[in-house]
């Protein structure tokens, strides 16, 4: 068995995959807690880094104890919320502060002065990545200057500094390894898409000592064993990857032209371009599909800031449905969206407009609009940002996809899933097991442990299938309507 740890922006869960000889995988017990959100200023975002590894450690125990025993685990793959700064005290072993959550923006005005100084080009040709406050480098530096003297202690080896698969590497190996695995380390914009290896003229564009930050590995590599006492025997940490590239993974999406699309709290749309980085001019981004046994696979990546987050916060901000699941019946009970149209910047937005600034905006209010309208145009808007990715990567080059494989909670919803399918004029492919986050990082671990040997594998069920049956008008209409929204968003913004 695989013991494999997702560490998500709202939960925290283990799951205990058994590889079969011929290599297919089956859950066999799962764990999960829900993770507390902070939301101390407008735009900021914060999780407790101590909370995170308290559920992880209980969710691993629990998942271990349902399945039989730690004898039974060859190895553990650790996937994980992309970008989530951590500060902690490498003597102590504990968080100097909250974590910066990836959809953070409080440092946004110093991506925006790097912009204006004129580093974009030369960031994005290194990293792949634009500059914008969702990457961890920026968010690093402000953590080293809001806690008084850990900039120092940085320096002196006392404070260090990671993303989220760093920081439960540290805490499950009892302080001994310091690492990340290169997908990670793509997301820093610390690290040469190229070389896999931080560059120190980076670090000093963004104020990071890079003698606080992990040694890089690949995603199948050893990066540690974990502490006896944890568990009753130090099983290897055998892989790591970031939650978008292992669902690429999970999908087995892992050949040149493959994509998918995971729709979790954002949505994360990650299209396989082979073994060259590519440098996106349609404000996308380059970035790493996997690296794995000295082989780099590299990829195109749409993110969007809110997709289930839109959901949540029509269940727990306005209150217009009471279960996320009632939004499929809602939103059915009208004949279209009635000109209603919900841009979801609540953490601003990511590809390809990358503003933010941009808060969520809802247009073409009527007095007959209801909250059904507003269930609609949140459920349809993950369609719109889809298509408008899709589009960014057409022009970017990539051949037309055949399927687009999705993943994550939205995706049990039927009317939307149709609702992508048509609006972006492409098949969508749904596996029937969704858990592809949690099944790429047991996949990286299985490899790595050698129990498998390749990992294009695709899940074995069959999928559930959606094909587009819009007519032209109504979606050139209905993409009409959207761009209007979005240029009043934007607009708004400036
Ligand atoms: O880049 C952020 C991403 O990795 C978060 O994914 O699934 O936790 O919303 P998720």
């Amino acid at each position: 068995m695989i013991l494999s740890i997702d560490q998500g922006t709202t939960s925290t869960r283990a799951i205990a995959f058994e590889v079969s000889d011929a290599g297919a995988f089956s859950a066999a017990a799962v764990s999960q807690i829900e993770l507390q959100q902070h939301f101390p200023k407008p735009g900021w975002v914060e999780h407790d880094a101590g909370e995170i590894w308290t559920a992880t450690l209980q969710t691993c125990r629990e998942v271990i104890r349902k399945a039989g025993g730690i004898d039974r685990f060859a190895a553990i793959g650790i996937t994980n919320q992309r970008e989530t700064a951590v500060l902690w005290d490498a003597q102590t072993g504990e968080p100097l502060h909250r974590a910066i959550v990836w959809q953070d923006r409080r440092t946004a005005d110093v991506t925006g002065d790097l912009v204006k100084q004129g580093h974009e080009p030369d960031v994005q040709a290194r990293t792949g990545l634009i500059l914008d406050p969702y990457f961890s480098a920026s968010k690093y530096a402000w953590l080293l200057d809001a806690v008084p003297g850990s900039r120092e202690r940085a320096e002196a080896g006392e404070v260090k500094l990671g993303t989220i698969e760093s920081w439960l590497v540290w805490k499950l190996t009892g302080g001994r390894a310091h690492v990340t695995d290169a997908t990670n380390a793509a997301r820093t914009s610390l690290m040469d898409l190229q070389t896999l290896s931080w560059q120190a003229d980076l670090a000093t564009l963004f104020r990071v000592p890079m003698h606080a930050l992990p040694e890089i590995r690949g995603c199948a590599d050893r990066l540690g064993d974990c502490d006896p006492a944890l568990f009753g025997r130090a099983v290897p940490i055998h892989g790591a990857a970031g939650d978008q590239q292992a669902a690429l993974v999970g999908h087995g999406a892992i050949q040149p032209g493959e994509a998918k699309i995971t729709y979790g709290t954002g949505a994360f749309l990650v299209a396989n371009v082979g073994a060259e980085p590519v440098v996106s001019t349609n404000r996308l981004l380059g970035t790493l599909a996997y690296s794995v046994n000295g082989q780099t696979a590299y990829a195109l990546e749409g993110s969007i800031f809110s997709a289930g987050s839109a959901i949540q916060w029509l269940r727990d901000g306005l209150g217009v449905i009471s279960q996320s699941r009632q939004s499929e019946a809602m939103a059915q009970s009208l004949p279209d969206n009635g000109g209603v149209y919900l841009v979801p910047g609540f953490t601003g937005l990511g590809a390809p407009w990358w503003s933010p600034e941009a808060r969520g905006t809802i247009t073409g209010l009527t007095r007959d609009s209801g909250p059904a309208h507003l269930v609609r145009a949140a459920l349809e808007s993950l369609a719109y940002q889809t298509r408008d990715l899709l589009d960014a990567l057409a022009a970017d080059g990539a051949p037309r996809l055949e399927r687009l494989k999705v993943d994550g909670g939205v995706t049990a919803n039927a009317l939307a899933m149709q609702f992508v399918a048509d609006i972006c004029e492409v098949e969508v492919e749904r596996p029937a097991f969704q858990e592809m986050t949690a099944l790429g990082a047991a996949k990286l671990a299985a490899l790595g442990v050698g129990l498998i040997d390749r990992l294009d594998i695709a899940p074995a069920e069959t999928p559930a299938v959606w094909t587009p049956r819009m007519d032209t008008a109504t979606r050139s209409r209905l993409l009409a309507g959207w761009k209007a929204a979005i240029r009043a968003t934007l607009a708004a913004a400036e």
